[in-house]
């Protein structure tokens, strides 16, 4: 008998209309918080945890960098 592993599947976060390309979007999958952000030269999102790896603050509450295309911490911004 296998048990269902939930980390071992895809899920749909959001309705791509409820994503603001300019800005970090905040989504929590399985209870875990995850940011959603988009570089404005890609057409593709990508989709990280909620967390910077230095202290641990939201990434969602920092900003997407226009002249780099990455985003920033609020640490660093
Ligand atoms: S990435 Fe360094 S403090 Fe957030």
């Amino acid at each position: 008998m296998s048990s269902f592993d939930f980390f071992q599947h895809w899920y749909p976060l959001l309705p791509i209309e409820d994503i603001e390309p300019q800005k970090p979007t905040t989504a929590t999958l399985l209870g875990i918080p995850l940011v959603i952000w988009k570089s404005p030269s890609s057409l593709a999102y990508q989709v990280f945890l909620d967390r910077c790896p230095h202290r641990l603050a939201p990434l969602s509450e920092g900003k997407i960098d226009y002249q780099t295309g990455n985003l920033m911490c609020s640490y660093t911004t």
